[in-house]
């Protein structure tokens, strides 16, 4: 039987404080809460997920290019505080040549204004936002689609 499509989900920093962290805009879901309804759906999607968190930009860049080695079909991100500020992940998000899909469990573009821009979105095939943990669920289903 051949090998289920691989995944990748990527958190940046801070995520790993989710269900603690200013509950009323991120909600209570702690990231391991989503994980799990992200590895159920997958089963069901008959995908495989490698998920990650890490507070450090570099890692994310590495993780970026590691999708490709691996032979991933999509990435699932969510830069968290790097979306409006890392050139870096930008390139390596042009640079492994996969469809990634952006996602915040808030909406950006109705907060501060130094979230209104994200380098991630230019280079994503698309950004959802604002419908809190359940836009994690959504952007595996269209990355198993795509
Ligand atoms: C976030 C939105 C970012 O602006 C913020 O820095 C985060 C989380 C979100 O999921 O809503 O850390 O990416």
């Amino acid at each position: 039987m051949a090998t289920p499509p691989l995944i990748y989900v990527l958190n940046g920093p801070n995520l790993n404080l989710l269900g603690l962290r200013e509950p009323e805009i991120y909600g209570s879901d702690t990231l391991d809460d989503i994980a799990e309804r992200l590895e159920e759906r997958a089963g069901a999607l008959g995908v495989r997920l490698e998920i990650r968190q890490s507070n450090h930009e570099g890692h994310l860049v590495d993780w970026l290019h590691e999708a490709r080695l691996q032979g991933a079909k999509a990435v699932i991100i969510n830069a968290a505080a790097f979306t409006h500020t890392s050139v870096a992940l930008h390139d390596a998000v042009k640079a492994i040549g996969l469809p990634v899909i952006e996602v915040h469990l808030s909406n950006p573009q109705a907060r501060e204004p130094f979230r209104h821009h994200s380098y991630i979105a230019s280079v994503a095939r698309g950004t959802i936002a604002g419908l809190g943990a359940l836009g994690y669920e959504l952007a595996l289903d269209a990355a198993a689609r795509l």
